[in-house]
């Protein structure tokens, strides 16, 4: 059997629009977005009356601009596409330079916008991908609604795409919330966490839901804790700036992580209409009370790397990485201890780590399930029995695997943990994917499911206040306290240890 993860039978190519890319210079376009559309292409969903406009403050014309497109493309893992579809679609789009702050660069972006409607019959619909720091957010969406683009007339939408980080706190984020909202209509907003493009992390759902054995036992009556990680093994690469200001904490746990805690622990949702799957995740939030600064210093770790101890690759400290501050006190690591007070999850602790230069890249769900009441083996070598864990890999060896006891062949009673295992690629093949195909397209439907709502947002910002708040009034004395390759600095398994557990070792 051999996979096509986009083109499921049913799935027809978007209706007519134009996507407009702000910051369409930049890395995402050429990385993410474009081999993304190829990718719908090659799949047959992208709609045959489109058009694309990039705006950015570069100074590129249409042609510069296509030709860096084709380059990159070129160069990319994108589905093979017929060189024809391809300059089908470098023929539509094109490219205006300007200010996202110059009200007259907006009246030449309606004035391309209008013309792609009349040229390739984009039916007024249209879309804005704001691939922009953030401090252009609310900006660019005020320009928008003055300048009358993202009025929905006659039947006609308009959507807007905004990438992350939004906001950098609670405050922050309400504010950004209250100023696009002057503009855009709740309905209009595509707030986009690129963990929930991964094919891995949208199957949490059908792997739950989908299944009648493993919703019985999803409780606190049979399940230990859960703990999530997601480790990178590289540093923080040419971010240092961004990174400086936004930390680990900032940078992945208000949004992937905490979509994989929610997805993970939700109820079952009456649908999988957009609010009312998005209305479980928020329950889910609600749920988890904000810390005191006692929880704070108790449960919540943070890291930062320093140089490589030994190996044969020497790694630098993060206060030796470019635009990094010497003495800077920005966490490149977090360990969380976070429990959800509902009927479910009472007395079963989440456990969320995340890390820059840990020693591999890796993101799983471990569900640790109770141990058998006692061990029934008496008089055998038989003394403690593991208990069964059922891991969801999102990355990078995307699969499902449950481990349980068996009985090692042979004359004396042995029991060796086995595991029953699932691979993606095994089943599927592989397909190229960006992780952005997804999203992208169900914004050209109007299917808002896989991307955040105000209030899930502003939940996850409120439970992390507490933690931005104590660590900002006590700044770090140990940093750097881990090395580089090494799994986080001693008080992440400290955390578990006091609780009786551990890390799970990532093979
Ligand atoms: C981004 C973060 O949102 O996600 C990065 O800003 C991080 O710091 C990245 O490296 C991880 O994404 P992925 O898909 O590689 O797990």
């Amino acid at each position: 059997m051999h996979r096509d993860a986009l083109a499921k039978p049913n799935n027809l190519p978007a209706g007519p629009c134009a996507m407009v890319i702000f910051g369409a210079s930049g890395d995402l376009t050429r990385r993410k977005l474009i081999p993304a559309l190829c990718n719908l292409a090659a799949a047959g969903l992208l709609p045959a009356r489109f058009a694309i406009i990039g705006f950015a403050f570069d100074p590129l014309t249409t042609d510069s601009f296509r030709k860096q497109l084709n380059d990159e493309v070129q160069s990319s893992e994108t589905a093979p596409l017929d060189p024809k579809l391809w300059d089908s679609i470098l023929e539509r789009t094109f490219y205006i330079q300007g200010d996202f702050k110059d009200g007259a660069a907006y009246q030449q972006l309606k004035e391309k916008v209008e013309q792609a409607d009349r040229d390739y019959q984009t039916g007024g619909n249209r879309f804005f991908y704001l691939a922009v720091a953030p401090m252009f957010f609310s900006e660019i969406v005020r320009q928008l609604g003055q300048a009358g683009l993202v009025q929905q007339q006659s039947g006609h939408w308009s959507r807007v795409i905004i990438e992350k980080p939004f906001g950098h706190d609670l405050d922050s984020a309400r504010q950004l919330n209250a100023e696009i909202k002057k503009v855009l209509d709740e309905t209009q907003i595509y707030r986009i966490d690129h963990y929930l493009g991964k094919e891995t992390v949208q199957n949490i759902m059908v792997f739950r839901f989908g299944n009648s054995i493993f919703e019985p036992i999803w409780t606190r009556s049979f399940i230990d804790h859960v703990q999530i990680t997601a480790a990178e093994s590289v540093g923080v690469e040419h971010r240092g700036a961004y990174y400086e200001r936004a930390g680990a904490l900032r940078d992945m746990v208000p949004n992937h992580l905490f979509q994989l805690v929610t997805l993970t622990a939700m109820e079952p949702p009456i649908s999988f209409e957009a609010d009312a799957v998005r209305q479980k995740q928020a329950e889910v939030l609600h749920s988890i009370q904000p810390s005191s600064p006692e929880d704070v210093l108790q449960n919540m770790v943070r890291g930062q790397y320093g140089e490589s101890s030994d190996g044969a690759e020497r790694l630098a400290a993060y206060r030796a990485e470019a635009n990094v501050a010497p003495d800077s006190g920005t966490e490149t690591f977090v360990a969380l201890r976070l429990s959800i007070d509902n009927w479910r999850w009472a007395g079963v602790p989440f456990y969320l780590r995340t890390g820059k230069r840990l020693p591999k890249r890796a993101t799983e769900i471990a569900i640790q399930f109770r141990r058998t009441p006692f061990v029934l083996f008496r008089n055998t070598p038989v003394k403690e029995l593991q208990p069964n864990r059922l891991l969801i890999r999102i990355q990078p060896d995307e699969g499902i695997s449950l481990s349980f006891g068996a009985k090692v062949p042979g004359p004396v009673m042995h029991l060796g943990l086995v595991n029953m295992d699932f691979e993606y690629t095994r089943y599927f093949g592989s397909a190229p994917s960006t992780g952005y195909e997804r999203l992208l397209y169900d914004c050209m439907i109007g299917d808002a499911t896989l991307f955040q709502r105000t209030d899930v947002l502003e939940a996850a910002w409120k439970i992390l206040q507490p933690v931005l708040d104590v660590w900002s009034a006590l700044p770090p004395r140990n940093f750097p306290n881990y090395s580089a390759g090494s799994w986080g600095p001693p008080e992440a398994a400290a955390l578990m240890a006091r609780d009786g557990r551990e890390w799970r070792e990532l093979e």
